[in-house]
C-alpha cells in the first residue's frame, strides 16, 4: 500500500495547495492514504472542525498536531470525537484528544500516532517512552504504523528514528518545515526522514511573513506573524508499504507546487 505523509499544512496557502495537488497526486501515483500534519492549518497555529471538514474532504484520511494542538480551543469537540485525528501521545494521560488510532485502509489498520520532541520545545513526556508504550500495545493483527516526529532537534528525531526502526513503519519528522534531504529506509523496514517540510507559502519564513519576520530579527522587536501568501507547495513523503509485514518497500521525498504561481515567488527552486 502507498502511504503519503504531508507535512506542517500552513494557513489559508497551505489549505490551497493541498485542495489543488493532493486528489491529482493520490490519483495518479495510487496512494491509498494520506496523514497530514495539520497543527498550522487554522491562520498557522492550531486546527478547527471546519477546516478538518475540508481538509478530509480533499483527500486527508488521518490528522497528527503538534505544539500548537490545543491554540484553537473549538477543536476540543473533534479531538474527543474523531478517530481520524490525534494529539501529541507523550502529553500528560488526562490532555483532551487521542494518543493514537487506527485507521482502516482497504481492510488493512494503520496505527498512527504523533510525538513531541523534549529538545528545545515546551514540556512534554519521554517521546520514546510513548512510542514503546503504543506499539507495546497495538493488537498482532496491526502491522503498519505511522509515526511523525513533531520535534525540533535533528538529533532527536534521528535517534527516535533509530530507537523504532524495524517496529514502525513510517517515522517522518515535522515542525522544523524545511525538508531535510536524508529519506531512507532504516533496518530494511522503517521508512525515515528527519523532516518533510511544510505544505504552506514558501516565499516566507517557515510560512510566515518574511517582512515582519527580518524586521523582528534585526530590530529585536515584536511584530505579528501573519501567515505568508506566495508559492504556496505541497511536501511530503511518498512510502510504500507491505501490508503483511509492515516493512517499507520505497521512499520518495515529494514536493508539488502551484503552477500559477510559479512566477510571483522571490524563491528560487528545482523541484517538479
Ligand atoms: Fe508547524
Ligand atoms: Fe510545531
Amino acid at each position: 500500500m502507498n502511504i503519503l505523509c504531508i507535512g506542517d499544512v500552513v494557513g489559508k496557502p497551505g489549505r490551497k495547495a493541498i485542495e489543488a495537488l493532493l486528489a491529482p497526486f493520490v490519483k495518479a501515483r495510487g496512494v491509498d492514504a494520506v496523514i497530514a500534519n495539520c497543527e498550522n492549518a487554522a491562520a498557522g497555529s492550531g486546527l478547527t472542525e471546519p477546516l478538518f471538514s475540508k481538509l478530509r474532504h480533499h483527500g486527508v484520511d488521518a490528522v497528527t498536531l503538534g505544539d500548537h494542538v490545543y491554540r484553537k480551543r473549538d477543536v476540543y469537540p473533534l479531538l474527543e470525537e474523531s478517530d481520524r485525528v490525534v494529539r501529541p501521545a507523550n502529553l500528560p494521560e488526562r490532555a483532551i484528544g487521542r494518543p493514537v488510532s487506527l485507521l482502516d485502509v482497504g481492510g488493512v489498520k494503520v496505527a498512527f500516532f504523533c510525538l513531541l520532541g523534549q529538545i528545545y520545545m515546551k514540556q512534554a513526556n519521554s517521546p520514546f517512552a510513548a512510542a514503546d508504550a503504543i506499539l507495546g500495545q497495538l493488537p498482532p493483527d496491526v502491522k503498519v504504523s505511522v509515526v511523525d516526529v513533531h520535534a525540533e532537534a535533528t538529533s532527536e528525531k534521528v535517534a527516535l528514528g533509530h530507537y523504532l526502526t524495524g517496529r514502525a513503519s513510517i517515522v517522518f519528522g515535522t515542525h522544523t518545515h524545511i525538508a531535510t534531504a536524508d529519506e531512507c529506509i532504516l533496518g530494511g523496514h522503517t521508512a525515515y526522514i528527519t523532516d518533510v517540510g511544510m505544505t504552506g507559502p514558501y516565499d516566507s519564513v517557515l510560512g510566515r511573513d518574511k517582512k515582519a519576520v527580518v524586521e523582528s530579527m534585526v530590530t529585536g522587536m515584536p511584530f505579528p506573524f501573519d501567515v505568508a501568501e506566495r508559492d504556496a507547495r505541497l511536501s511530503g513523503l511518498l512510502v510504500s508499504v507491505d501490508p503483511a509485514t509492515g516493512a517499507a518497500q520505497s521512499i520518495e521525498r515529494i514536493q508539488l507546487r502551484l503552477p500559477d504561481e510559479a512566477g510571483q515567488s522571490e524563491v528560487g527552486h528545482e523541484s517538479a
